[in-house]
């Protein structure tokens, strides 16, 4: 599913799933969120839960056409975003992560069997990752859920990619970063 001409949607959804963590009830499920973003540079932005590592496999395939990524964008470590890391390098070994140091240190203790040293873009607060005509800005929002949750924006577009919190990337255009803090969190 397209969100714009270079952006495609390659989430999941999950309607196994009646209790997000156990305690929310939800009732119509989940959606693991997931991106393409098609230009010079290719990104791929998060991964999803275990449970649909193939279905989300095949819409990256798909959304790539073909193409290799040269950027896996980690935003958030909790597994039901990040488990399929190790899978994705497996098939696209060249693939650079990108994420801060947190994010380095989760994937670590997470896949020990991974060998990232020539693998991974250590980004701060702030930073640009240009694919092109898209201008990827990192933006960190430590502890609004876990400790190295960061965001991407995508300022040739003006969207956020929203990977858990849709309220955030819904108040993201008025009040960037303001509100985060105090964001309840109608989690997906
Ligand atoms: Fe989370």
């Amino acid at each position: 599913m397209k969100v714009t001409n270079d952006i495609i949607y390659v989430g999941v959804n999950d309607h196994q799933t009646d209790l997000f963590e156990g305690q929310y009830a939800v009732p119509n499920g989940m959606a693991y969120n997931s991106y393409v973003i098609i230009d010079e540079k290719v990104a791929v932005v998060d991964t999803v839960d275990v449970k649909f590592t193939h279905e989300w496999l095949d819409n990256v395939g798909a959304a790539l056409g073909g193409a290799k990524p040269d950027y896996l964008i980690i935003q958030h470590m909790e597994p039901d975003h990040s488990a399929n890391i190790y899978n994705f390098m497996k098939i696209y070994p060249d693939t650079t992560i990108v994420g801060n140091a947190k994010t380095f240190t989760m994937i670590a203790n997470f896949f020990r069997d991974m060998d990232l040293d020539e693998k991974k873009l250590e980004v701060k607060n702030g930073d640009t990752l240009t694919l092109g005509k898209h201008e990827l800005q990192c933006l960190f929002a430590p502890m609004v859920h876990w400790p190295e949750v960061m965001l991407t924006y995508d300022a040739y577009e003006k969207v956020q990619l929203p990977h858990w919190c849709l309220r955030f990337a819904l108040q993201w255009e008025d009040s960037r970063l303001q509100s985060c803090a105090s964001a309840s969190l109608p989690y997906q």
